[in-house]
């Protein structure tokens, strides 16, 4: 048998999930409407016609989920505050009711000896300031600083690590561009402002957090999804250099005072007419750390021919390919050499068969979840400051657009009667997470 992988110590083990796919609540302790919400009612938004307002029940289940976490032995657990529970018309009164609830879901975890590492925005815009144009609007990105402000001065002195936004990259894209997500815009002008918006955004919180949780780390999460030309043609190779600058540079750049690539803002025809002065600037405050979130790889062609996807694939019908972790790292590093790195999404969506007993076997996803670990091992092995790793999902919960058809949970949640059942993958990653290393047969 081969030996197991060791990891260095004090790596960080732990789980996922954001506020709007688990919580439910949603008209409890005076929470605001969000996007998410009023988008669930559109005909046709989400594929089952499900929402969030029950959802994984979490929000009253909140004591059993960190149990859970102890119990499977994680360090650490991410988790999204919901900007309607703080501050319910986006600007102005504090909801002291939504402040209560996270400081007792942090105080709980402090408690277990669990890592608090939370994001302060995972999609769900209070509904009020879309009314008012949403991220278009350069107004929500000082509307969210000042949310901020509230939310890491109560929590601050306990929550160690605070992450700005959960991929702008799928908000601005998924819900200006293609009209995927909430709010279901569809117009790419309007997804280069809230772009735009978004990451100045995160530039105005970031030393917000320095200076009011000075002991706290500040940082960013952010998606990759490496993309290679499906032929070696000039323009596919053209089309995938594009895609690149996109998907992978949009956001990483500016945020390193590179500002936005070129290459790309010339070719979609951005006239950047909003970005003011001093905006990348702001942009670029340092980070201590980098969230990067990875599920799988794209091939691209040019004029939009349908890509060839020979990989196997989730359930998402994304392609599995573990080296695209270990490339990504690798790139971001030799590029922008960040102090510290997390895998703070990582994970997959499977068909999975419970049994009576609602168990899972799913020997799939522990398949996955090995090959990419141990790709962020290589990379830390060639010099790469990986500091933790987070199992996407720690539940199966709301998954967007899809609702409740996908399960990424390495816990099974019947929502039939919110059972939880750790499947096979949370007892292998519970094995993981307790040895500080990883081999298959654990
Ligand atoms: C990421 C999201 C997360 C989840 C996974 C599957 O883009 O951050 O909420 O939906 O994908």
């Amino acid at each position: 048998m081969p030996q197991p992988t060791q990891f260095p110590q004090n790596f960080l083990w732990g789980s996922a999930t954001s506020s709007f796919q688990i919580e439910g609540a949603t008209n409890e302790d005076g929470r605001g409407e969000s996007i998410w919400d009023r988008f669930c009612q559109r005909p046709g938004a989400i594929a089952d016609n499900t929402n969030g307002t029950v959802a994984c029940d979490h929000y009253h289940r909140y004591k059993e989920d960190v149990q859970m976490l102890s119990t499977l032995g994680l360090q650490a657990y991410r988790f999204s505050i919901a900007w309607p529970r703080i501050i319910p018309s986006g600007r102005g009164a504090v909801n002291e009711k939504g402040l209560d609830f996270y400081e007792r879901l942090v105080d709980e975890l402090l408690n277990a000896g669990i890592a608090p590492y939370a994001t302060l925005y995972h999609w769900d815009l209070p509904q009020i300031l879309e009314d008012n144009n949403g991220w278009v609007n350069r107004d929500t990105a000082y509307a969210f600083a000042d949310y901020a402000q509230t939310v890491v001065a109560r929590l601050g002195d306990r929550v160690k690590s605070w992450a700005t936004l959960n991929e702008p990259y799928v908000s601005a894209s998924l819900g200006y561009r293609t009209g995927e997500h909430a709010p279901g815009r569809k117009s790419l002008t309007d997804s280069f402002a809230a772009a735009h918006h978004l990451l100045l955004a995160h530039g105005l919180t970031i030393p917000i957090i320095k200076e009011l949780a000075p002991q706290s780390d500040a940082g960013i999460v952010l998606n990759f999804t490496p993309c290679f030309p499906e032929k070696d043609t000039p323009q596919d190779k053209h089309a995938n250099a594009i895609q690149d600058g996109w998907d992978n540079r949009w956001y990483v750049e500016p945020i390193v005072g590179m500002g936005y690539p070129a290459d790309t803002v010339e070719a979609l025809g951005w006239n950047q007419q909003e970005i003011l002065q001093d905006d990348l600037n702001t942009i670029s405050a340092p980070i201590d750390f980098l969230g990067v979130n990875y599920y799988t790889r794209s091939l691209v062609t040019a004029d939009n021919r349908p890509a060839a996807a020979p990989l196997p694939k989730t359930a998402m019908d994304w392609e599995i390919y573990p080296q695209g972790i270990n490339e990504t790292l690798t790139r971001l590093h030799n590029n922008h050499n960040f102090k510290q790195y997390f895998i703070t999404e990582n994970g997959a969506a499977l068909n999975d068969m419970p049994d009576q007993k609602d168990f899972v076997d799913d020997q799939n996803r522990i398949d996955y979840l090995h090959d990419h670990i141990k790709q962020v091992h290589a990379a830390i092995e060639s010099g790469v400051p990986v500091k933790g790793y987070f199992a996407w999902s720690l539940f199966d919960n709301f998954e967007w657009a899809f609702g409740y058809e996908k399960r990424f949970g390495i816990v099974r949640v019947n929502y039939e009667t919110q059972q939880r059942t750790p499947k096979a993958s949370a007892l292998w990653f519970s094995q993981v997470a307790k040895s500080n290393q990883v081999s298959r047969d654990l």
